[in-house]
């Protein structure tokens, strides 16, 4: 194969990250198929002939479901809001399409087992989102536990905060709706649940507390809307693994830009990472001589792989959009047959759904329920 058509469906914060992403896998990584941009879809016609133009697709459409029907269209990046994913997803899949579908995979626990059913019916790859685990500090802290740098793993502590939603006087949109989905759980919650599959193989079972901080928001007709999503969520968990775990999640945090915040514990020492500053992570040792104790913070460099692909000196620093570079070549490597490539696929995404949803069921019932 030596080029790939791409389509794409949404051109907001993620519809353009996929956009660079597309265009910046082949001259960052140098294999794999050339991506062609065919097409892109928008609500209107003029939107998304204004963004092929700038995005640097063929042709564009305001109807995605002709973008579905497009013959050279092989891979479909879905990147609209939440509640269009799994009609995109599924469509895209019965067409004999791969799909990069944006997290959460849907609203719906239903819908997500719609979504996994039609992956594997397929026979196409899937990829979700979560692109936090590309990043190469997430992926050599996998590399550290799996070598014991810290012994037992008996404690985790997740946390993900930013400010987005914390001015009560923020207008009402989309994430507020329940259509959207729960809230915080599913637009905040499933990238840490996305760190725990990947560095833990997920979670056993959870206790969910949910709130809103601001019960009704500005509309832009001028009035007020009751608002329908939980923007704080605080669960408890045991990891498959049987440790412990905390996970706290707000979306109306003062302050807080991006921390996606993680503690790992262990009987030999302690990781600590902050997505706010995801160049770099700390490593605390007990082995240390007890003079010199103390966490060190490790900068990325090029040994940190595939930090090299980018840039050939340490501490120079990668950036979010790099991430969804590395996750693209993923999918490729993966579209390839290649069995290794780290995605988090419609499987690995029910898993993630599943547990989302027991933990709204826990703060319905007030008990621990089991994934
Ligand atoms: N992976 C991440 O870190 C990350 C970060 C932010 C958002 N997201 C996810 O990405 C998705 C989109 O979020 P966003 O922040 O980019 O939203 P956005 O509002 O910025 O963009 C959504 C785009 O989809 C378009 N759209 C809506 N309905 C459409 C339709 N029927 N056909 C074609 N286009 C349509 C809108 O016009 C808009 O341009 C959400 O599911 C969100 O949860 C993921």
């Amino acid at each position: 194969m030596t080029s790939i058509g791409v389509g794409l469906i949404g051109t907001g914060y993620m519809g353009k990250a996929h956009a660079l992403a597309w265009n910046g896998v082949r001259p960052v990584f140098g294999d794999g198929p050339r991506p062609r941009l065919v097409h892109l879809a928008e609500v209107s016609a003029e939107l998304a002939a204004r963004r092929a133009d700038e995005f640097g697709f063929e042709r564009s459409t305001g109807d995605w479901r002709a973008l579905i029907a497009d013959p050279e269209v092989e891979v479909v990046s879905v990147t609209t809001p939440n509640a269009f994913h799994a009609e995109m997803a599924i469509a895209a899949l019965e067409a004999g399409k791969h799909v990069w579908c944006e997290k959460p995979m849907a609203v719906a626990l239903g819908d997500a087992e719609r979504m996994a059913a039609a992956a594997r019916a397929s026979g196409r790859v899937t990829a979700l989102g979560y692109n936090y685990i590309q990043n190469p500090v997430i992926r050599h802290i996998r590399t550290l536990l799996s070598e014991g740098t810290i012994g037992e793993v008996n404690h985790v502590r997740f946390e993900m905060d930013e400010d987005f939603m914390a001015d009560p006087e923020a207008l009402f949109y989309w994430k507020s709706e329940a259509s959207s989905g729960y809230g915080a759980l599913d637009d905040f919650g499933v990238h840490p649940l996305s760190l725990m599959q990947f560095l833990f193989g997920g979670v056993a079972r959870v206790m969910a507390q949910l709130s809103m901080p601001y019960a009704d928001r500005p509309d832009r007709a001028g009035g007020r809307r009751r608002v329908e999503t939980w923007d704080i969520a605080s669960v408890l968990l045991e990891l498959r693994g049987g440790a412990s775990g905390v996970m706290a999640l707000n979306r109306s945090a003062w302050g807080r830009k991006g921390r996606i915040a993680m503690q790992i514990f262990g009987s030999r020492g302690t990781i600590a990472y902050d997505q706010e500053r995801f160049n770099e992570f700390q490593l605390y040792t007990a082995s240390d001589r007890p003079t010199e104790q103390g966490f060190r913070t490790v900068l990325t460099a090029p040994v940190h792989e595939p930090y090299d692909r980018f840039i050939p000196a340490p501490g120079h620093g990668l950036g979010f959009n790099d991430l969804k570079i590395i996750e693209c070549h993923e999918l490729l490597r993966a579209i390839g047959g290649e069995r290794d490539a780290q995605i988090v696929d419609f499987d690995g995404g029910l898993d993630i759904e599943r547990a989302v949803h027991a933990m709204a069921q826990s703060h319905r019932e007030g008990r621990w329920v089991e994934i």
